[in-house]
């Protein structure tokens, strides 16, 4: 698998994208939380991807949820990780130097309990090689912050106006699809000062255990990704980019082929970020961004556009 995967990386993407600015070699991302450095370099150069968004970065050290922590679903899978991580000092000397100097372009991700953990981090990236910074503002498996702060307009909005002012990197907000109003909070975003939004992150969900009658998560319920989610996803981001014509989105849940990232470029995404995918292939990200590539070749209209840093 491992040669194969290098032989088949074009040297040159013809069909890139440019999000909030920021030049993408072509449209499709691995997606937080599912693209580990050390795991997946030795099957196929990270670099090629339109880019890398991190695992979510927190201002320190995070231990996760208990475990078990997933389970499977019919056509998915279901996670209550939390967000497990060395913390930003760490990521700053190990992981983003490395990722950096393979040349690949890079989403941070970011995460907090609390509105002073988000600016912390921020603070701390401002000056970073990070290419985008991507606010997590919508994990399920947090007891705070996380998805308590993306579910309430005016919570979001007073943590992105306050962000905002701490850096000049492109801000993407990551947005929830547990919400009644989508367009609410992301206009609410997109007032604060963010630069584009990502969307979705996962649904809630849960697994019995049929023998013991008790929930298989730890945390009884986690978050729901992979093939079931898209059609859902797909609406987010078609609602979004309905009453939102001019804000760049980056398309993500449960994309699998080069197909489904197709459905959200015509839906109104501008990129696409590819997750649970990765879990069970980890070359599915490039694979997927190969499938892609040949179906942009027929699609010369839609290609220019993405381009041009615009939409379908
Ligand atoms: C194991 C796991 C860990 C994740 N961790 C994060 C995270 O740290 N930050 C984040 O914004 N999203 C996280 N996500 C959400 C994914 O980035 C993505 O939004 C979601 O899984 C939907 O896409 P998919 O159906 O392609 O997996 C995680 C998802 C999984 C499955």
């Amino acid at each position: 698998m491992m040669e194969n995967a290098h032989s088949v990386v074009p040297t040159m993407w013809k069909h890139s994208t440019i999000v909030a600015g920021v030049p993408w070699k072509n449209p499709v991302g691995t997606a937080s939380g599912t693209f580990n450095l050390a795991a997946c370099s030795p099957y196929y150069d990270v670099s090629q991807m339109g880019a890398i968004s991190t695992k979510g970065v927190s201002p320190i050290p995070w231990e996760g949820n208990p475990t078990p922590r997933t389970a499977e679903t019919p056509c998915g899978t279901v996670n209550a990780v939390g967000l497990q991580n060395p913390g930003v000092n760490h990521y700053l000397v190990d992981e983003l130097p490395k990722l950096k100097a393979l040349g690949a372009t890079v989403v941070t991700n970011v995460a907090g309990h609390s509105d002073d953990d988000y600016a912390e981090v921020v603070e701390k990236l401002a000056d970073s090689p990070a290419d985008m910074l991507e606010i997590n503002v919508s994990c399920p498996n947090v007891s705070h912050g996380g998805m308590s702060v993306g579910t309430d307009s005016l919570a979001l909005y007073r943590l992105i106006s306050r962000l905002r002012t701490l850096t000049d990197k492109p801000m993407v907000v990551k947005l929830s699809p547990n919400v009644t109003d989508i367009v609410a909070i992301a206009r609410a975003c997109v007032d604060a000062g963010a630069d584009a939004l990502s969307l979705i992150n996962t649904l809630i969900g849960m697994r019995l255990d049929i023998h013991t009658g008790q929930p298989i998560l730890a945390n009884a319920t986690g978050g729901v990704s992979g093939p079931c989610i898209l059609p859902m996803a797909l609406s987010f981001v078609w609602r979004v980019r309905q009453a939102l014509p001019d804000i760049p989105i980056i398309g993500i849940g449960g994309i699998s082929k080069g197909e489904d990232a197709l459905e959200f470029l015509y839906a109104g995404a501008n990129a696409v970020e590819v997750g649970a995918a990765a879990l069970f292939d980890p070359v599915a990200p490039l694979r997927i961004a190969n499938e892609l590539e040949t179906l942009l070749d027929s699609r010369p209209k839609l290609a220019a556009k993405l381009k041009e840093g615009k939409t379908w």
